[in-house]
């Protein structure tokens, strides 16, 4: 089915000025760029996008590192848009990541990891909503 991500490039390959070579890979790979903003997060919005993960250990890691610098937040659509994201960004974990994968060959380490990807379609719809009211995703 043709479904919707939610697709965040973090504070590291922003400062990597690699923007453009990931969103080529969504492209080359069929997922189309539907929605995008530029955003440097404040606190609330990062812990709020995160709260899932409130209670882990690499919470506050985690937050800290996202309003490091600016992300780039975008909502990607195709076929099976939430599973091929999640192939092309590769294991969350660089170094686990697969050879030729967007962690593989952008990421530094779990923390800074070059990208963020909706796990799921319940969660996917509510981080496009976190970012994106409705009326401002263009399809066609
Ligand atoms: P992301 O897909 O943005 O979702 C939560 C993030 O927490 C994850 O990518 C990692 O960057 C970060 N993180 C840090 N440590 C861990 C860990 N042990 N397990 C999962 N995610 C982690």
């Amino acid at each position: 089915a043709v479904e919707r991500t939610l697709s965040i490039i973090k504070p590291d390959a922003v400062a990597k000025n690699v923007i453009g070579k990931i969103y080529s890979r969504f492209e080359t790979n069929g997922l189309k760029i539907v929605a995008a903003r530029m955003i440097h997060l404040s606190r609330q919005e990062a812990e709020g996008f995160y709260a899932v993960h409130k209670a882990r250990p690499f919470f506050k890691d985690l937050v800290e590192f996202m309003i490091s610098g600016p992300v780039m937040v975008q909502v990607l659509e195709g076929e099976g848009a939430i599973a091929k994201n999640r192939d092309l960004m590769g294991a969350t974990d660089p170094k686990k990541a697969e050879a030729g994968t967007i962690r593989a060959d952008f990421a530094d380490s779990i923390d800074a990891n070059a990208v963020h990807g909706s796990d799921a379609a319940e969660t996917a719809a509510v981080e496009i909503a976190y970012f994106f009211p409705a009326l401002n995703v263009y399809s066609r």
